[in-house]
């Protein structure tokens, strides 16, 4: 018979159920004594679990409270994908298991230490020494509004290169501030052109543009942006090239950089690395538009030593999640990670020609981790290109992307990013491709 108890957030219950899902706490004050030893439910579904941890708080076992939830919970189905689309990647197994770490408080010493050195890996991968480098709380755009919003406001001039959606959400972002976004428009499949951006405004306070466009698989020159940008800052969004393509943010005079978990880094999404350099961050607002994304406020957290100033919860388990991730990058090697990217990448653009199909974003500036793949008038025969991509994720389990904007309908994205970017992925693809095409 087991103990009746008080959980944290369980009812109060006797049917207590072992599940491998949910960490249950016992705290002072509940009706449970303090016992070395769990519920006898729980022992006799697995001997195994045991009671730890101290007089005050202790973890019973990993279980699930018994309410309505659980059940809805457990009849859902979820598959299991190769997911070669555009974003999110299938993520590293070691990002995978320390999002399960026991939840430590985001000013516990040992939580500061993870994050000090997730931001020292990230560094790493960013190729900076840039002290305010972090992961912004939010995905990829969170971290585009905050390369944003801390540096134009109104009477500023924002040169920004589009060559695709994002660059074009880049000139939303910045118009929202009221800063004046002079936009440098280019045909969907080409590299953003320095000399134009360089032509477009005499004295910008900032030029923006996106290293690697993920709605047309192009990766743009940076470096010479950089080395003529003059007092504008630099702004560099680097979504789907940060881990996955070569990128050297100080060396190229890059002064804003960010990026997100979920592509080429291989994690959830969730995050948005960002990394500014000290001649930004002489330049932030001294009241940004967002008060969540306030760089001054936010730096006296992820930043320096000593205490750390509360701001908002950190996102301990992505960031948990991150780190880890990072680890696996390292581990590997970032050049060798990087060549994998570079070998799936052009595994796919290869096997993709073989099967008829042509390549869409510009010789010599084609992406390694996102191929942009046209598709010929009539290869399809009878079938739509969203019936295969509905076919490769019902039959076979494969994610793959259509076209945005003007190449909806005309173009595949195929991604191959993070613990994806393997060849013997875009192998089980293109076999699978061959079946469902005949
Ligand atoms: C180049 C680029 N920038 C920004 C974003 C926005 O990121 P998120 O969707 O994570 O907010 C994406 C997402 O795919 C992207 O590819």
């Amino acid at each position: 018979m087991a103990k009746r108890v008080n959980f944290d957030f369980g009812p109060d219950d006797d049917e207590v159920r072992p599940c491998t899902t949910g960490r249950i706490l016992w705290r002072r004050g509940a009706a449970l004594p303090p016992p070395r030893r769990p519920p006898a439910a729980i022992l006799a579904a697995d001997p195994e679990q045991h009671a730890r941890g101290s007089r005050d708080e202790m973890i019973i076992g990993i279980m699930m409270p018994t309410f309505d939830l659980r059940h809805k919970v457990n009849t859902m189905t979820l598959s299991d994908r190769i997911l070669m689309g555009p974003g999110p990647c299938n993520p590293y197994p070691e990002a995978v298991a320390a999002l399960g770490r026991p939840m430590l408080g985001h000013l516990d010493p040992e939580f500061i230490e993870l994050l000090d050195e997730t931001n020292e890996r990230l560094r790493t991968v960013f190729g900076t020494a840039n002290a305010l480098t972090f992961p912004v709380s939010g995905t990829g755009s969170a971290g585009m509004e905050a390369a944003v919003v801390n540096f134009v406001g109104p009477g500023d001039v924002v040169v920004v290169g589009v060559n695709g959606v994002f660059g074009g959400r880049l000139a939303d972002v910045v118009r929202r501030t009221g800063a004046e976004a002079i936009t440098v428009d280019h045909d969907w499949g080409q590299p953003v052109d320095p000399q134009r951006m360089l032509d477009a405004h005499p004295a910008p306070a900032m030029y923006a543009m996106v290293h690697a466009e993920t709605s047309t698989g192009v990766r743009s020159d940076v470096a010479t942006l950089g080395a003529h940008k003059g007092d504008a800052l630099l702004m560099v969004d680097c979504v789907t090239s940060l881990g996955g393509v070569e990128l050297r943010v100080d060396d190229w005079n890059v002064d804003i950089a960010y990026s997100g978990t979920q592509k080429c880094l291989g994690v959830a999404p969730g995050l948005a690395p960002l990394t500014v350099s000290e001649r930004a961050r002489e330049r932030i607002r001294a009241t940004p538009q967002s008060w969540y994304l306030d760089l001054n406020m936010i730096a006296g957290y992820v930043n320096g030593s000593g205490a750390r100033a509360y701001h908002h919860t950190a996102p301990i388990s992505m960031i948990m999640s991150r780190h880890a991730g990072l680890g696996a990058v390292l581990d590997e090697g970032l050049s060798d990670v990087r060549a994998r990217h570079q070998a799936a990448g052009d595994a796919v653009k290869a096997g993709m020609q073989k099967l008829g199909f042509e390549l869409f974003a510009a010789d010599g500036h084609r992406l390694a981790p996102l191929s942009s793949i046209s598709i010929p008038d009539g290869r399809l025969g009878s079938t739509t290109e969203a019936d295969v991509r509905t076919q490769l994720l019902r039959d076979y389990g494969i994610e793959i992307g259509g076209g945005l904007g003007p190449v909806a309908g005309k173009v595949w994205r195929i991604g191959t990013m993070g613990h994806t970017a393997r060849t013997r992925n875009v192998t089980t693809l293109l076999a699978a491709l061959g079946e469902i095409l005949g």
